[in-house]
């Protein structure tokens, strides 16, 4: 039987409580297959922050590389708690994760199932993915602060896009974009105002796209693409993005497709060089958490894209078959369940 080592990082808020029936997903679907699940927990967050001091100590990230895959829950303060600076844990610890293990590929799947509602009078067909970049942009912390405190504070936060960072993602949304029926690629940016930034992407997505002459490709700068997002989100097939636009346009397409309680994701390290990471997109939801309110339907959805990263495609159909079911026949009379009720209800629709 062939071992898979995963890693757990329940974390903070509802993340335990959605991550408890992710776990119960990925026991269940892998009973009598010759799979053999060993599950690792390890303690971060602002809760751990706040017991320990640690954010994220080089002991543990050199033990998470040793895993299979990472499964992750969401960690984060509520906005109101003045003991956790705000930025402190997602910078140092999840952040410093997502930079470590190069999870250069953020992988956010938006489908609007049969059967859920959407917010959007007339969806049509939802079904593309967003290539979020994972590793640059405005998030890697170059930045700073002069003449703190008086009224010339100047602060900067400087987007970093190298050749490398933006070719190596632009590639990936092109491979999968050729490996799905419709072919189609839309790189977003803002090129008439991020002129030097935005120049680079255009430039990587033309000199790539020969490599893929099948797939074809359009460009819509960010602010249009949020209302093609509302209007037509048919239109879009793989959408390639940078770190902050795909940040903001992923909750906007959880929002359509059902809710951000569905949504999954994965942050890759393609060339398999350490683990990749898989994760609800949404966060700790500190104003639900403890109360069993969460959908841990994104959590779910998430161990989906673990088990076909880790090289189980059958097994992640079988989850998704089961969450499609399970969203299929929501309704105001079953809901609201509870989190371990919608998980429960999932695992009955895999045994
Ligand atoms: P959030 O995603 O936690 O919550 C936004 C809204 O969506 C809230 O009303 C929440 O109740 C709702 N929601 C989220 N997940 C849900 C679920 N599974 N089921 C039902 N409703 C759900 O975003 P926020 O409020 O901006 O952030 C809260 C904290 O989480 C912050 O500290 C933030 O930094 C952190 N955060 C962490 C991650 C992560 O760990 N990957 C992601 C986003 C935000
Ligand atoms: C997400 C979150 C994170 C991000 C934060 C918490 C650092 O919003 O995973 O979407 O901005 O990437
Ligand atoms: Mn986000």
């Amino acid at each position: 039987s062939e071992s898979l080592n995963i890693a757990v990082i329940p974390g903070d808020g509802i993340g335990p409580e959605v991550i408890a029936e992710a776990v119960k997903v990925l026991q269940v679907v892998t009973v009598n297959t010759g799979v053999n699940l060993k599950l690792t927990n390890y303690k971060l967050g602002a809760e751990h922050w706040l017991e320990t001091g640690e954010t994220l100590p080089e002991e543990t990230l050199t033990a998470l590389r040793s895993h299979d895959a990472i499964l992750f829950g969401a960690v984060g303060a509520a906005p109101g708690d003045t003991r956790i600076p705000s930025g402190l844990i997602e910078r140092e610890m999840l952040l410093k994760l997502r930079f470590s293990l190069d999870h250069f590929v953020n992988l956010r799947p938006s489908k609007l199932y049969p059967g859920v509602p959407s917010p959007l009078a007339n969806p049509g067909e939802i079904d593309f993915i967003v290539v979020r970049e994972g590793t640059e942009g405005p998030y890697v912390g170059n930045g700073g602060v002069l003449r703190a405190g008086t009224p010339h504070e100047i602060a900067t936060e400087v987007s970093i896009n190298t050749a490398h960072g933006v070719e190596r993602v632009v590639r990936d949304a092109f491979r999968r974009a050729n490996d799905r029926p419709r072919k189609h690629l839309t790189l977003v940016h803002k090129h008439n105002v991020l002129v030097f930034a935005g120049h680079l992407w255009r430039r990587a997505v033309e000199a790539i796209a020969p490599e893929f002459p099948e797939v074809t490709h359009d460009y819509l700068h960010v602010d249009a693409a949020t209302i093609f997002m509302t209007t037509n989100p048919s239109r879009f097939d793989v959408i390639v993005t940078d770190n902050l636009f795909g940040d903001i346009l992923t909750d906007q397409a959880g929002a359509i497709t059902g809710g951000i309680g569905l949504a999954a994701s994965g942050n890759i390290n393609m060339d398999r060089t350490a683990p990749s990471m898989f994760e609800p997109v949404h966060g700790s939801a500190p104003d639900i958490a403890g109360q069993q309110k969460a959908d841990p339907t994104a959590a779910i959805l998430s161990t989906a894209l673990l088990l076909d990263h880790v090289g189980l495609p059958e097994l992640a159909r079988r989850v998704e078959a089961a969450v499609e079911g399970d969203v299929a026949s929501r309704d105001e009379m079953t809901d609201p369940r509870t989190t371990s009720e919608i998980g429960d209800a999932i695992i009955a629709a895999l045994a």
